[in-house]
């Protein structure tokens, strides 16, 4: 095994616990996958994020064959949808982090922006957030939804379920989802009262400092 794989899976289960720890992946929900050169790392299906272990991460082939660990995630087929969509990214992150799940289960929401810009850093850190319609978890056909999606947009809601969000890093994905977590809380706060969006202005300003 490869020194850049030995530290992959230690970054995941180290991800995992520190999400676990924030009270953001509970029981065995989420899962989490790293892109190699020869394959992905994803976490086991049905394994609790915070208790991983580095040598039972399962590997996968950019098919889907299982090629080494514990069982892969039934949503394997979607984080390799994600770095078919996205080649910049090198990992992936999906939660069913509370705040956004209440989000994700709201009716009405328009599906290219369920949560506006309220803040700079959802601005700067998600940037435009597709919401999916419902797919039943491990459903092969979120494969086909995730791979629809805008490649500009590296965060997605899946209706009645939870975000997916990539990054070029696995810091950077999980530093998204957080931000995505903490501003779905925000927006429940607002309670939807009338919000004060940033405006088309204020978005270019803050692209223009802070490019991804
Ligand atoms: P897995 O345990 O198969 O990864 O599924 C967990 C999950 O988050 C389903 O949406």
């Amino acid at each position: 095994m490869s020194p850049a794989e030995i530290r992959a899976r230690e970054a995941i289960a180290d991800a995992g616990r520190m999400l676990a720890d924030r009270g953001l992946a509970h029981g065995t929900a989420g899962n989490i996958s790293i892109r190699l050169d020869d394959g992905l790392l994803v976490t086991p299906t049905n394994s609790a994020l915070g208790s991983l272990d580095p040598s039972r991460i399962a590997k996968i082939d950019f098919e889907g064959v299982h090629l080494g660990g514990d069982p892969p995630s039934k949503e394997g087929f979607m984080h390799i949808a994600s770095y078919a969509r996205r080649v910049q990214d090198a990992a992936v992150v999906h939660l069913h982090c509370a705040h956004s799940v209440a989000v994700s289960c709201l009716d009405g929401l328009d599906p290219q922006a369920p949560i506006p810009p309220i803040t700079a850093y959802y601005a700067m850190k998600v940037g435009g957030l597709t919401l999916l319609p419902y797919f039943r978890p491990g459903d092969p056909a979120l494969a086909d939804a995730v791979a629809a999606v805008d490649p500009a947009r590296h965060a997605i809601l899946l209706a009645n379920h939870g975000p997916i969000v990539s990054g070029k890093s696995l810091d950077a994905a999980v530093g998204a989802i957080e931000e995505l977590e903490e501003t779905a809380r925000i927006f429940l706060l607002l309670g939807g009262r009338a919000v004060r969006a940033l405006t088309p202005d204020q978005l270019a300003d803050l692209a223009a400092a802070f490019p991804s």
